[in-house]
């Protein structure tokens, strides 16, 4: 049997500098969650359909279980733990719960990483419709709650 190829990563993650050493075909997701403890980022279906897994990379959403590790190594990895507790993250937060937005929360993480993208990318004309939103949003499933109040609390967030 030949010896899992190992390499080096060095990446900042919610702005703490991270150097590790992982397997080659390490996933995003799998070092974020296993390695760092970092499991605000759910992984559902791992194969890059529904979205539980987004984090930002230098600002734009990925998904983590579709990247490995070492594809990030010099870059900015942002998950839900690092999002911050005030702007745009708060904003939305108070609006999920206000439009009751969420039930089991498994979607949560990547839905807010993903409405935070929206609301802060400069490229994406403001105010926000209700069709932008839905579009943006697309590509994240949420098994329990229907997404009329997610498209509330991302509109309300954004106003
Ligand atoms: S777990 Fe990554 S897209 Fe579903
Ligand atoms: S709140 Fe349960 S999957 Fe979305």
């Amino acid at each position: 049997m030949t010896a899992e190829r190992r390499t080096v990563v060095r990446a900042t993650v919610n702005g703490r500098a991270v150097h590790a050493e992982v397997p080659v075909r390490r996933t995003l997701a799998d070092f974020l969650r296993d390695d760092l403890g970092l499991t605000g980022t759910h992984l559902g279906c791992e194969h890059g359909v529904c979205g539980a897994c987004s984090v930002l990379v230098d600002g734009r959403s990925v998904r983590a279980c579709l990247l490995f590790a070492v594809q990030v190594d010099g870059h900015e990895v942002t998950t839900v733990e690092g999002l911050g507790d005030h702007g745009t993250t708060a904003r939305l937060r108070d609006a999920f719960g206000r439009h009751h937005a969420l039930q089991c929360g498994f979607c949560t993480a990547g839905l807010l990483v993903t409405a935070t993208e929206m609301l802060d990318d400069p490229d994406i004309p403001k105010p926000l419709t209700g069709e932008a939103v839905r579009e943006i949003l697309s590509g994240n499933l949420c098994r329990c709650t229907g997404y009329q109040g997610i498209v509330r609390a991302v509109l309300d967030a954004g106003s």
